[in-house]
């Protein structure tokens, strides 16, 4: 093995995981091309020589520098042929793919189909690979969450009002339900929970007649829009709310110390095992360590229970 490749999708921790990746390739005399935008680069070819320098001061950065994209013609096997020529005309023997379910299926595909020899990083905000307790990103997300979250409550509080507050999370209700109890929340709406809206109403209600008027309904953006629900909850019990959308800015900002440290670890794991010849993993951290996932179990569904945390936030607030 002389020369690998990286290939990134954007979240709190990516920079720092290219950054390890870079420094523990050329400690052990590898170079590194990094691939710009995602498989859409791959797939043009867009590829730039990484060395020790080019990396410098990228810890503490939010977002990809090798920039990214989503690729629906990835999805098409001539087009991930091309991609794997590519890589083979420049010389690439293995790939390191840092992203979550859709990055890490391509690379799981070049692996099978073209015999590319690929280790993912898994990484995104919504900690949904399977297999997998912690993805880089999803700390660094939810403190971003948390940081506004408080900021909310101050004037929740103060005005006595209901806020509905919007998180990220399509088909997972990682981020809100870990915001819900971390802030202090009153209620959480989660795409794997079908919520109760009509005892939701009865309990402010009868909170709001006790004397509690300031309440959080954390949503995530996969279950219900906030707007939809704040207009609803004003309908049934007569109670002004407001409305705040996170949206992106919980995938950028600086990663916390967890997210740098992970992508440090992952990230040496991931050259570590290709220098070894392993191909169609990802690494991950379990209570032994780094370990060493199939990429074909890790791109799998995740089945997340979010029961117990859930009973645990009712109980407290
Ligand atoms: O998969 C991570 C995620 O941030 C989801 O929580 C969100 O729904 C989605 O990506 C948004 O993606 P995009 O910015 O490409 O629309």
């Amino acid at each position: 093995m002389k020369r690998i490749g990286i290939l990134t999708r954007d979240c709190a921790g990516v920079n720092a995981a290219i950054r390890a990746v870079v420094r523990t390739a050329t400690s052990a005399g590898l170079e590194v091309l990094g691939v710009r935008r995602g498989y859409e680069g791959l797939v043009e070819g867009d590829f730039i020589p990484l060395d020790r320098r080019s990396v410098s001061n990228i810890i503490g950065r939010g977002g990809t520098i090798l920039k990214t994209s989503r690729s629906e013609r990835f999805l098409d096997r001539s087009v991930r042929e091309r991609a794997a020529a590519n890589l083979r005309e420049s010389r690439v023997d293995g790939l390191i793919v840092v992203g979550g379910n859709g990055s890490l299926t391509g690379a799981h595909l070049l692996a099978l189909e073209d015999g590319m020899r690929t280790v993912g990083i898994p990484a995104t905000i919504d900690n949904d690979v399977n297999g997998v307790a912690m993805t880089l990103g999803a700390d660094s997300a939810v403190n971003v969450a948390l940081d506004a979250l408080d900021k909310i409550r101050d004037t929740a509080t103060s005005l006595e009002r209901i806020f509905v507050v919007e998180v990220m999370g399509r088909l997972c209700g990682y981020i809100a339900m870990q915001v819900a109890l971390a802030g202090g929340c009153e209620e959480v709406l989660l795409p794997e929970r079908d919520p109760d809206f009509e005892m939701m109403c009865r309990e402010i209600k009868a909170g709001s007649a006790r004397g509690k008027k300031s309440w959080i309904i954390i949503t995530a953006e996969g279950r219900a829009r906030a707007s939809d629900i704040a207009e609803a909850v004003t309908a049934k019990t007569g109670l002004e709310t407001r409305v705040v959308v996170l949206g992106h800015v919980q995938r950028g900002g600086c990663p916390t110390a967890f997210d740098r440290i992970l992508a440090a670890r992952l990230g040496r794991a991931a050259v570590e095992a290709l220098i070894e010849g392993a191909t169609d993993i990802c690494m991950h951290m379990t209570e032994v360590g780094v370990s060493r996932l199939p990429l074909e179990v890790a791109i799998r569904e995740k089945k997340t229970e979010f029961e117990a945390d859930y009973r645990l936030m009712k109980l407290l607030s």
